[in-house]
Order: C-alpha cells, then sequence, then structure tokens
C-alpha cells in the first residue's frame, strides 16, 4: 500500500514538470521532550502555498532523501512510510508534521516538499532541538527558607554571619539556562551583580543540565537592597527571563539563652529590618556586644578541645623530661662498665 502510494505520488510530481522553486528556512524550533511536537512547513506556514491547494507533501529527516521520508500526505490520505510504525507522526489540517512523543533521538534538521495544484513543488526546513523545561518553581536560591510568591523568597540569617553567599539554581532543563544576579533596588530598578554561572550534568534527569550562581553577601549597610536572579534560555519558552528576588532579613540575638536555642528557634525570633538595625547597632558597637557568652557553641567547644590538648601535651613534655633523665644518669654507668671490661 504505502509503496503504491509513494509510486503515484511519484508519477504525479513527474507530470506537473516540477523544478524546485525554493527552500525556505525556518530558524531552530524547540520542542519539549515527552510531548507532542509540532513543526510547520515554512512555505506553508508563511501563506505562500495556500492550504487548499495543496495535493502532495512529504516530510524528511534528517535528509532529503528517498528512504528518509516520514509520512506522506497524498490527496487526502495520509501514511507513514519506510516502515515506520503508525502514530509516531503525523501530518495536521494545517500541513504541519506532528511528533507525537518528542524523544532526544529526534533531534535533526526536518524537510517538507510541498506539490501545490499546477505549481512546482516548494521545499522548507526546519531545525528542531529538544527542550525540557524545568519541573519545579525556578529559579530556586538555596538560602531560601520559605517562597513569598512565585517570584520572592526570604533568607533569614543571625547577624553574627557577616559573610555569606547566595545560590541561585534551575535544574534538570535542555539546553542549560543561563542565571544572572542583580540588585534590586526599591524602585525597581536592577543593576548587575554577576552573570557568571556553573553548567552540571543532572544526576536524576536524563541528559538536562542544572545551572547554578553563587554570590557572595556581606552583611553591611549595602544589605539594604534586594538581590534578583533571572533565569534566561529556550528551554524556558514564555517563561524566559523568570526571576526570583531574595529579600534579607537577620535575626536579632541579644542574649545567651537565644544563642543556645536550636536553629528551629531562630526563624521565630524577632526579625530586624537591616535598616532598622544599622541604625539601633552599628556594627562596631554590635561587635563589642557580643560577648564571650554569645561565643557559638562550635568556638566554645573548640576552646575546651584545645585546652584539654595543652593539658595533655603538658603532661607529655612533663613524662618526656623524667624519661630523658633517668637515661642521662644510666648512661655514665654504662660507660663506666666499659671501661672497666
Ligand atoms: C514518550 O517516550 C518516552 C521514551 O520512549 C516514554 O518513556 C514515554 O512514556 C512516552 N510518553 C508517551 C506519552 O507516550
Ligand atoms: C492551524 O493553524 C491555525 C493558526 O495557526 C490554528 O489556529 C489551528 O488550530 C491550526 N489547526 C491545526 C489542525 O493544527
Ligand atoms: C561562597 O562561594 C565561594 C565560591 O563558590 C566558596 O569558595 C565559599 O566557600 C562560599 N562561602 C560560603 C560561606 O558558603
Ligand atoms: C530571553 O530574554 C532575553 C532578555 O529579555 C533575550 O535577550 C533572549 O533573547 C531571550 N531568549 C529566548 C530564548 O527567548
Amino acid at each position: 500500500m504505502k509503496i503504491i502510494d509513494l509510486t503515484a505520488l511519484w508519477i504525479i510530481l513527474m507530470v506537473g514538470g516540477f523544478i524546485l522553486a525554493n527552500d525556505i528556512e525556518d530558524g531552530t524550533i524547540f520542542l519539549e521532550r515527552g510531548n507532542p511536537g509540532i513543526l510547520s512547513c515554512p512555505p506553508v506556514a508563511s501563506g505562500q502555498i495556500p492550504l487548499d491547494q495543496i495535493e502532495v507533501m512529504y516530510w524528511y529527516s534528517p535528509v532529503l532523501r528517498d528512504e528518509n521520508i516520514l509520512i506522506s500526505y497524498f490527496l487526502g490520505n495520509v501514511a507513514p512510510q519506510n516502515g515506520i510504525p503508525e502514530g509516531q507522526y503525523d501530518i495536521n489540517g494545517n500541513f504541519s508534521l506532528v511528533i507525537e512523543n518528542v524523544t532526544d533521538s529526534d533531534e535533526g534538521t526536518y524537510y517538507c516538499r510541498v506539490k501545490p495544484r499546477l505549481r512546482a513543488l516548494v521545499d522548507g526546513h526546519v531545525a528542531m532541538r529538544v527542550k525540557v523545561a524545568p519541573q519545579k518553581p525556578f529559579p530556586d536560591v538555596t538560602q531560601c527558607i520559605q517562597r513569598v510568591s512565585e517570584s520572592e523568597c526570604e533568607v533569614e540569617w543571625s547577624n553574627d554571619i557577616k559573610k555569606t553567599n547566595l545560590t541561585c539554581i534551575v535544574r534538570d532543563t535542555k539546553p542549560a539556562v543561563a542565571l544572572r544576579w542583580l540588585l534590586e533596588y526599591s524602585d525597581g530598578g536592577t543593576q548587575l551583580i554577576s552573570d557568571r554561572f556553573t553548567v552540571q550534568l543532572s544526576e536524576f534527569s536524563v541528559n538536562t543540565f542544572t545551572t547554578s550562581a553563587s554570590i557572595p553577601i556581606v552583611a553591611s549597610n549595602v544589605d539594604k537592597y534586594m538581590y534578583r536572579c533571572q533565569a534566561y534560555g529556550e528551554a524556558l519558552g514564555a517563561r524566559n527571563g523568570s526571576h526570583v528576588t531574595v529579600t534579607a532579613f537577620y535575626t536579632l540575638q541579644t542574649s545567651h539563652s537565644t544563642s543556645l536555642q536550636s536553629n528551629t528557634a531562630v526563624t521565630v525570633m524577632p526579625r530586624l529590618d537591616f535598616t532598622t538595625e544599622v541604625h539601633d547597632a552599628p556594627e562596631g558597637s554590635q561587635n563589642d556586644m557580643i560577648g564571650p557568652t554569645d561565643t557559638p557553641d562550635g568556638y566554645r567547644y573548640a576552646f575546651i578541645a584545645t585546652a584539654v590538648a595543652l593539658c595533655l601535651s603538658l603532661a607529655a613534655i612533663v613524662g618526656l623530661v623524667i624519661a630523658v633523665c633517668k637515661i642521662s644518669r644510666r648512661k655514665p654507668e654504662q660507660n663506666e662498665k666499659v671501661e672497666v671490661q
């Protein structure tokens, strides 16, 4: 049946006495992996060939050769070619190629060849690349304790942290997205901080990439600004340029008891806008306020460990001195014996 279709088609094409008028290209189209994808034929999509005048159409990939015909349209009948099973491709009412389930191996160039009534053949081609959009809300800032809205999140730091990083991440996309960090002013203006990012192969999703970008943050009065991480790329489609704005809060630590509480208690502690905090306690005086009782547990343990280590080494030195004394006393005895013998 398929072979008959093809033969009939070629007879029509020959009788038509065609010349290849042109080959219209239509850039690169990104189709979502695991979904149906549609590729339109450029001369048809542009309106150069009216739909009702199309008698014959072929879709080819990866090259324009008979043995690469995927599917054909012939006077109203659509049929897969070259042994391709039914249901893998289709030609829809707009003479676009439908790939029923886009996979990585479908990437490549697709050619369409159209024979309009009483006109020469027209070819077109389109480059197709597979994309994988991120599944979760993105971009994500790893230090964020909660997302306030789709594009806002909050980071909370205890004010004994003077330096830290903000890390923005977009997981499992194809192709990899690009990230940039901006400073966001209250009037909505922005200023680029960094457009550097790193890309790694994703661990859990085949053939996808994870992009991350870190910026160092120093707790100072500059921190009254908000930080914006913005993501760009073909993988994001209509959500290209999506961003998240990070607002940093500093928790107030005043007494010994609060510093001993666990991390869960930290979120309950009173919150201060950093600007207010600067008025209340400039960085210098803040440092003065943090007495030895406010030293974090880690430092306290380190101190105890150092003291124990010092005692132990003192004991070792004393032992060593005693041992050396005994040896130096014995030596002359041995010498005497030698002399005697
Ligand atoms: C699409 O193809 C992939 C890979 O072969 C398969 O895992 C998935 O189930 C398919 N999806 C549909 C909707 O058929
Ligand atoms: C054909 O294209 C038009 C406009 O682009 C669209 O509205 C319509 O849904 C398409 N029809 C089919 C069958 O794809
Ligand atoms: C911040 O990031 C830099 C570079 O990625 C890293 O070397 C440093 O250890 C990070 N600092 C903190 C506090 O995480
Ligand atoms: C995404 O948006 C940026 C800035 O708006 C633009 O320069 C870029 O071309 C866009 N990329 C894609 C793939 O749409």
